[in-house]
């Protein structure tokens, strides 16, 4: 078999076989990266099939670690969101989900650009450790059900070496790539199923529903051709999901959600998605049952009491999620006054990127991040804002910051004289099962 056949058939909008595939992952490290770039751009340009697509997850998947979840009992059911803003529903529903019996084994990732990182919020929590190995999360969870960590182990190497590729020859952008990218490090994860929280609108990957519809449906297959349940919930990312964008203040918010005090999108989401992962467990017939049930355990404290349990047993400081003031405070505050009139819509990119520029985010992987920045967004698209209130609260520990955050922010707002319908939260479900 020979590169330079592979890079040509697919240019020439020809099927690969799964041998070739197979073939080319196994090159990695022995062709150049020039041929894998052409044919990353072969890809992007003319597709892959459903099966193509599938083999390449497969390759991927195999070509490092896979974690072993068979010494925790049950169906081991993962949650993965493509990525928002003010998106802290894994705080929510995987506490809620355990505290209903599902073992939740969730590996998060750090905040970058515009989107917030799981792991990032948790840091925020003194203490909080994320860093466990295979053997002290698979304890973790047969003990008290749950656990929220960093990666272990090499999973998909030869994903890392294509995204960065992909990163420098403009070929983020294909849908199969990012199918077949997010469900190889899903599947190396030792998950039985998977829900996926596919964002559509302007804070997310996906700008427009047909691109989100057609990602939900490929990795959908991917999961029946891998033998995988899986279930896309699309929503909508045309504003930021919750009211508290940042570290800590999401941390907050999901706390508040916890002790049943804050209801809207954030909830929603939250109890779709994990109303979907009660079913895929196991743990109820339908959504309807499901739902109750993680209802039931907002209302008795239960959910809150798992979160509090995951956070004693990690390291961290569980008292922070009843008293706020213990959290690292944030030296500056600005309030936001806007013209009045209805909210007409977010470029949802650019607050997300307004948070970060409070210093809540950061542009590489290394740079460290201020916990307490962020955004507090007090209106949602369809309210009228009649400006005898702030329309956001800014935080950060820094002038320069919180001038380009307020700068990046206003910019990101459009208000208009005409009524605006609201925006549903939840757009479609697309399962195999
Ligand atoms: N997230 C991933 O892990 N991979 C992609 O290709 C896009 C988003």
């Amino acid at each position: 078999m020979n590169f330079i056949d592979i890079i040509n058939k697919k240019r020439n909008k020809q099927e690969l076989t799964t041998e070739e595939i197979y073939f080319v992952i196994d090159q990695i490290g022995k062709s150049p990266d020039y041929q894998f770039s052409a044919l990353l751009m072969a890809i992007c340009l003319n597709g892959m099939t459903r099966r193509e697509t599938a083999d390449l997850t497969g390759a991927m998947l195999y070509s490092g670690d896979i974690i072993d979840l068979e010494r925790i009992e049950g169906v081991k059911v993962d949650k993965h969101s493509t990525g928002g803003v003010a998106d802290t529903a894994t705080l929510i529903l995987v506490p809620l989900a355990a505290s209903c019996g599902l073992p939740v084994v969730k590996m998060s990732g750090r905040g970058l650009g515009h989107t917030g990182g799981t792991l990032d919020k948790l840091e925020s929590i003194p203490g909080f450790n994320i860093s466990l190995t295979q053997k002290e999360a698979v304890k973790q969870v047969n003990d008290i059900k749950a656990v929220i960590m960093g990666q272990t182990g090499k999973l998909c190497p030869a994903d890392g070496y294509l995204y960065k590729l992909r990163d420098v020859t403009g070929t983020v952008q294909s849908i199969p790539l990012i199918a077949s990218s997010i469900m190889s490090k899903k599947l190396a994860a030792g998950t039985d199923a998977i829900v996926l929280d596919i964002k559509c609108g302007s804070g997310a990957f996906m700008k427009n529903l047909d691109d989100a519809r057609e990602l939900a449906n490929i990795m959908v297959d991917i999961g029946r051709q891998l033998k995988r349940k899986v279930t896309a919930v699309i929503t909508n990312m045309d504003q930021p999901l919750g009211t508290y964008i940042g570290n800590t203040l999401e941390v907050m918010e999901a706390a508040e959600v916890l002790k049943g005090k804050v209801k809207g999108d954030l909830y929603e989401v939250s109890l779709t998605l994990g109303s979907e992962m009660l079913v895929l467990g196991g743990l109820a017939e339908n959504t309807q049952d499901a739902r109750k049930m993680l209802e039931e355990n907002i209302g008795n404290g239960k959910g809150l009491a798992k979160f509090k349990e995951i956070i004693t047993a990690q390291g961290g400081l569980p008292y922070v999620l009843d008293d706020y003031s213990r959290f690292k405070q944030p030296k500056l505050k600005k309030e936001i006054y806007l013209k009045e009139g209805y909210v007409h819509g977010f470029d949802t990119e650019s607050v997300g990127r307004a948070s970060a520029a409070l210093g809540a985010g950061r542009t590489s992987y290394d740079m460290p991040i201020d916990y307490s920045a962020g955004i507090i967004v007090n209106y949602r698209i369809g309210d009228y804002y009649d400006a005898s209130k702030p329309f956001a609260v800014l935080f950060s520990d820094d002038e320069d910051k919180m001038k380009d955050g307020e700068e990046i922010f206003v910019e990101a707002v459009e208000i208009s004289d005409k009524k605006t319908k609201p925006v549903k939260p939840v757009i479609e479900i697309i399962s195999n099962i």
